[in-house]
């Protein structure tokens, strides 16, 4: 009925998305997961009041200062010369303002870069597990999603698989460093590999094969560990930004898409970008978040708490049996299910309210994701009723329901 009523397009996308929107609007959990005093750790949404300075700086930026104030904005031009400054100290790669296009976050960013770079008929690879909304990104532009696993032990990119994928009709890797769901990294040496990998296919095949390089949580990462870019290592990378993870307030839309300085030919890929913005539905953030943005650079969410929750959830799973390792960077956990059944074991943890999100549906069957934005107060709430349930599924005493 719905291919009577809506796009083949849009009803494309629908069933691509593999259950997350059912998971996200129609399923049972989905009403109980909002009721007070649920255990929410399914998505990244906050749970605490937002970094402070972050309303004093929106309303800083809200006053007008001249009668245009609320023009029309694409890319504001102090906000593209604040994020290029903000990259050159961060990453010590001379991005130039030119080259940043603001976007409605990370999403904007990759809807954007589809959209100017890939045509019906052309592939896009990314691995597996991957965030839930590339497939329907792609294919909501005519492209074919192409995909392959991470290596199982290492969670690390498998530059073999990705390689056997690579066709003529290949036009872009999609890479998320760190990774949303695994936590995971990917070392210098993986980046470099690709980069040579992609250099011969492109010269191969007569045109560039691009890499979307997706670092929401790019500034979300532990124990001091380096964070490696794509942009470094391969011209042909376009970095997707978010600020909705750092800032921990995915409901204020803005971040950004970086052409690698080095980009050959990045004068019309810029102009082929804003163009798909305009289309897209003038998707630009809005100009009081494009004022701000050089304040809220400067501001981030307390990653060290971030850390203890992280440690925190480790132990108290750990010691309950869960088979978890430690994710390197991102606000997720990917403990591997007791049982096979992930979708099932999901339920029974529901029974208790506390609500995650199966293995299955980011394509990681086994496993389910722990959103550590709760709060500690959750956490300590949560970890018994995880150690319970484990205690039901196997059998083990103490196998009773929590009260
Ligand atoms: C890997 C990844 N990419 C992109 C996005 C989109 O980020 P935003 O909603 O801040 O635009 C998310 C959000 O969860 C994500 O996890």
């Amino acid at each position: 009925m719905a291919d009577k009523l809506t796009s083949k397009r849009i009803t494309a996308v629908r069933d691509s998305q593999r259950g997350f929107w059912n998971f996200l609007t129609h399923a049972d959990s989905a009403k109980r997961r909002k009721q007070p005093g649920a255990l929410d750790f399914s998505l990244g949404n906050p749970h605490e009041m937002p970094p402070k300075g972050y309303v004093e700086t929106l309303k800083k930026w809200t006053e007008p200062r001249h009668p245009r104030w609320f023009n029309y904005v694409t890319n504001d031009p102090g906000a593209q010369a604040a994020v290029a400054a903000a990259l050159r100290a961060w990453r010590g790669i001379p991005f130039e303002p030119a080259d940043i296009a603001m976007t409605t976050g990370a999403f904007g960013a990759i809807a954007a870069a589809l959209h100017a770079l890939v045509d019906p008929g052309q592939e896009v690879i990314f691995s597996l597990p991957p965030w839930f909304n590339y497939e329907s990104m792609i294919v909501a532009v005519g492209g074919v999603p192409v995909k392959v696993r991470v290596d199982p032990a290492s969670f690390d990119l498998d530059l073999g698989a990705i390689a056997a994928a690579i066709t003529p009709r290949t036009r872009m890797v999609i890479v998320n460093t760190p990774n949303n769901p695994t936590g995971k990294i990917y070392p210098p040496e993986t980046l470099q590999g690709l980069a040579d990998l992609l250099t011969r296919a492109s010269a191969e095949h007569g045109r560039p094969i691009y890499i979307l390089s997706d670092e929401p949580y790019s500034r979300l990462v532990f124990d001091a560990k380096p964070l490696h870019s794509p942009t470094a290592y391969y011209p042909n990378t376009l970095l997707a930004y978010s600020y909705g993870k750092t800032l921990l307030t995915p409901g204020e839309r803005i971040g950004y898409l970086a052409l690698a300085p080095s980009m050959p030919g990045r004068e019309v890929v810029r102009e082929s970008i804003t163009l798909a913005q305009i289309v897209c539905g003038f998707a630009f953030p809005n100009a009081i978040l494009q004022y701000a943005i050089g304040d809220l650079e400067t501001l981030s969410i307390d990653l060290d708490h971030l850390q203890r929750k992280r440690d925190r959830l480790l132990e108290g799973l750990r010691a309950a049996g869960y088979d978890v390792h430690r994710p390197e960077g991102t606000f997720f956990l990917l403990p591997k299910s007791p049982i096979e059944d992930d979708r099932r074991f999901c339920e029974l943890l529901a029974e208790d309210d506390v609500f995650v999100l199966p293995g299955s549906i980011c394509e990681i069957p086994g496993y389910f994701r722990i959103a550590f934005t709760a709060t500690d107060e959750m956490i300590e709430r949560a970890l018994p009723k995880f150690a319970a349930t484990m205690a039901r599924v196997t059998n083990r005493p103490g196998a009773a329901r929590p009260g």
